[in-house]
């Protein structure tokens, strides 16, 4: 049983392996995604089965950005609108990807969800409020801090307080507005290791 775990737990590390040699960006992201999806879903109260799923799911997130074009994935400036619907495809991807397993249905489920928002303006579905999975509003906000403090190739990474105070601004816009105040206690966590020039 352990070997299988084991085993389970590689095949999500090659599948994020094979993400991260295709694009420089997301080398690093998913782990940081992970770690941040893990804090926080401790802090939402989960644990046991549900919290690995979660964690897994944050590894996974942007899986199905395997699927996009190299000239989208990696173009250094701001994207055309036909770009943007490209690359707006990846939840869609990764979850027919992980749904050929039966054991990843509920990881390809929060997958699929992940750039929903809770006003219902997100993708690919519109869902809204607690439609959307928990795992997935968990990732939401993980993946938007970890974007905000991180360099892109058409601007520079944004501080600390620039990038809690956007997340502030869209409390019960774009977060679950119970999320975001779970995550205010781990902010000075994810500041120091997020931005450790604005300690
Ligand atoms: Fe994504
Ligand atoms: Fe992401």
């Amino acid at each position: 049983m352990r070997n299988l775990q084991k085993a389970y737990h590689d095949i999500i590390d090659c599948l994020v392996e094979a993400l991260e040699a295709r694009d420089p960006y997301t080398c690093g992201h998913s782990r940081r995604v992970a770690d941040m999806a893990l804090e926080l879903s401790r802090r939402a109260g989960l644990e046991g089965a549900e919290l690995e799923t979660v964690h897994m799911a944050a590894h996974l997130h942007d899986i199905g950005k395997i699927g996009v074009p190299d000239h989208v994935l990696r173009k250094p400036c701001r994207l055309l609108p036909h770009e943007r619907a490209a690359i707006q495809r990846h939840p869609v991807i990764g979850y027919n990807i992980l749904i050929k397993s039966r054991q990843l249905e509920q990881i390809a489920l929060i997958v699929l969800c992940h750039h929903e928002r809770w006003d219902g303006e997100g993708y690919p579905s519109g869902l809204k409020e607690e439609a959307i999975p928990l795992g997935s509003r968990i990732i939401a906000l993980c993946d938007a801090v970890d974007a905000m403090t991180s360099d892109r190739p058409y601007r520079q990474a944004l501080s600390w307080r620039e990038c809690w105070d956007n997340v502030v601004a869209n409390k019960a816009k774009q977060f679950d507005a119970v999320l975001v105040d779970a995550a205010q206690e781990l902010c000075p966590l994810w500041k120091k290791r997020l931005c450790p020039c604005c300690a």
